[in-house]
């Protein structure tokens, strides 16, 4: 039995991918498991530099991800993924690529709400027409249709949808259950 996975974080910008997948990771590793990380900011500084964020650009790099994904997954490590992945055809065909061990997480945010915290001011760039096609403004964002988990930065804290993701992960029979819960 493969002990492998993938679990995908997708969502606007800011709207919890990072602060989310950091904790669960964390947990994870306390847990004794194989995770890495692959974060969208972080992929577009070495595996995707260059790569700008039109749909060509975009679907390049999220098939990048699960590419790696992939090999991750089929070497017994957890992979988790965080980036926006806008298009649902294209995280579907990652679902497909690791053989449908994928969980999907939808960071689900109101964009006024996102607009309003704007952590890294892009939202007001956007807003001014200083960003073009930035996702949620002036370019698209799918939502998954069936996704196995949604969990909402603006009614829970990072801890409490953390928590959502483990207790999935455990009824789904990926990871054990916590003798700490
Ligand atoms: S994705 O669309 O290809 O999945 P990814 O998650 O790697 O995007 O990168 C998104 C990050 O790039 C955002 O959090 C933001 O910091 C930055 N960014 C810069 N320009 C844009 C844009 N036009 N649309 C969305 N994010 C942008």
């Amino acid at each position: 039995m493969s002990a492998g996975f993938t679990l995908w974080f997708t969502g606007l910008s800011g709207a919890g991918k990072t602060t989310v997948s950091r904790l669960v990771e964390k947990e994870l590793r306390a847990r004794g498991y194989k995770v890495e990380v692959l974060d969208g900011d972080v992929v577009r500084e070495n595996l995707s530099k260059g790569l700008g964020f039109s749909k060509e650009d975009r679907d390049t790099n999220i098939r990048r991800i699960g590419f790696v994904c992939e090999l991750l997954t089929r070497n017994d490590v957890i992979a988790i993924a965080a980036a926006i992945s806008p298009y649902r055809a294209v995280r579907d065909e990652n679902r497909a690529r690791v053989g449908g061990r994928f969980v999907e997480v939808y960071c689900r945010a109101p964009i006024e709400v996102l607009a309003e915290r704007d952590v890294k001011g892009l939202y007001k760039k956007a807003l001014h027409g200083e960003i073009k096609n930035f996702t949620g403004i002036d370019d698209p964002y799918e939502p998954p249709l069936d996704p196995e988990v949604i969990v909402e930065s603006d009614k829970e804290t990072p801890a409490e949808s953390a928590a959502k993701v483990l207790a999935k992960l455990e009824e789904l029979g990926y990871i054990q259950a916590s003798r700490r819960s």
